[in-house]
């Protein structure tokens, strides 16, 4: 690991915080380059109540000065805003038993009861407050400097949403259609299935339920030959599942066509290789979506998810108290219809992390002129080969 982070935090607590280490010194970087993605992160038609309580906004607490990178480790501190209505229930210090709003009827299809096993709880806010997807707030802002670094090196990026419960978007994805994907309340770039979308969210908030749906990122300006083929964890068709997978919710991840070129014959599968003067290798299609032997093959890459409807229902499934053993209805903690378009904005700043890791890990150094200078080397010899 080269672009190395950790982050911590729980849901309710004071803050959400992040040490990244490896970033090359010289990158500009102000809270202006990660607050846009905060607050798209925090958007979407179908969120609860608690996004309109916070009002996420960054703080660098080490690594940045004068607005560009020093080389050193840099931390990130998101406030939470609601914590002031948790401060009691969140103490560290000891308090009384038994705790106030302690959840004890785990939701299916949360971490709720697995982390009750596994870590002795039986109030299972110990679990929630961290198996939350507040978390990615952070990851989010640490994608949002990773994405500042791939901007140097002339790569960007873009998140929507293909499909929301069950409705599909017809209009394929376009680069040109990046500002109404950001209008959009629900990230896609289909007027008519935006419209169906939202009349779904709010049908499914009325009966109490929730829903799923598929997220895609695209990245383009990348070079060829970032991961490798040589060993199973170098390879970045499987570094990316791991990081795509790690988003809460998530339960399937495709690179390219996948799924669909499962069901076609190699001849309408694999992408032609074409060669000219001006542009290089280069493909007429790519199903492949970028990435071919584990390594970025200089198409767009392009990486898409399935998100599994919230757990939390408000109309609650069945489930068994930890405490009294009893049938009892599953927690009900305020919560969201839909997650998805949020999602997307996750999909894509994570993305681009396994992505900043895979460029310092090919081209390394300590500064940005440096590395800059090695990937253009690379991008010459690239086009000449
Ligand atoms: C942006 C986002 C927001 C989410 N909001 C909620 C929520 O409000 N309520 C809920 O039950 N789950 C929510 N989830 C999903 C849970 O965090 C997730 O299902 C849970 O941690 C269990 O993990 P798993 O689904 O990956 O198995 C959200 C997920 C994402 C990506």
């Amino acid at each position: 690991m080269n672009f190395r982070f950790l982050s911590a935090g729980e849901s309710h607590g004071p803050q959400l915080t992040a040490v990244v280490d490896g970033l090359p010194a010289g990158i500009p970087l102000t809270v202006d380059d990660v607050d846009p993605w905060l607050e798209k992160r925090q958007g979407g038609y179908g969120r609860g109540r608690r996004m309109a309580i916070e009002r996420d906004r960054v703080r660098f607490l080490s690594g940045v000065r004068a607005g560009r990178t020093t080389g050193a480790p840099l931390t990130l501190v998101i406030e939470n805003r609601d914590w002031k209505n948790w401060q009691e229930i969140m103490d560290p210090a000891p308090g009384s038993e038994p705790r106030k709003r302690a959840l004890t009827a785990p939701r299916p299809g949360h971490a709720d009861l697995s982390g009750g096993i596994k870590y002795g709880h039986k109030d299972l806010r110990d679990v929630l407050e961290r198996a939350s997807a507040r978390e990615t707030a952070m990851r989010v802002a640490v994608g949002a400097v990773a994405h500042k670094l791939l901007a140097e090196l002339g790569v960007e990026s873009a998140g929507y949403v293909p499909a929301l419960g069950g409705v599909v978007s017809h209009v394929p994805f376009t680069w040109e259609l990046r500002e109404r994907i950001e209008a959009s309340p629900v990230r896609m770039t289909d007027p008519e299935a935006e419209v169906e979308a939202i009349r779904r969210i709010d049908a499914a908030k009325a009966a109490g339920d929730t829903l799923g749906g598929i997220l895609e990122a695209r990245f383009r300006g990348l070079v060829p030959g970032l991961g490798s083929h040589v060993q199973y964890d170098r390879k970045l068709d499987g570094r990316i599942a791991q990081m795509v997978m790690s988003i809460p919710a998530v339960k399937g991840v495709e690179i390219g066509e996948a799924f669909a070129a499962a069901a076609r014959p190699g001849s309408e599968v694999h992408d032609a290789i074409y060669r000219s003067e001006e542009r290089g290798w280069y493909r007429a299609t790519n199903r492949a979506g970028g990435l071919e032997g584990g390594m970025t093959n200089g198409e767009e890459l392009v990486v898409r998810a399935a998100l599994k409807p919230i757990a939390t229902l408000m109309q609650p499934l069945p489930t068994v108290d930890v405490v009294t053993h009893e049938p009892a209805d599953a927690a009900r903690e305020r919560s969201d219809v839909t997650a998805v378009p949020a999602a997307s904005v996750i999909l894509q700043a994570l993305v681009a992390i396994v992505l900043a890791d895979a460029y310092l890990e090919k081209f390394g150094g300590d500064t940005l002129e440096e590395l800059k200078e090695r990937v253009a080397r690379y991008q010459e010899r690239a086009l000449e080969y």
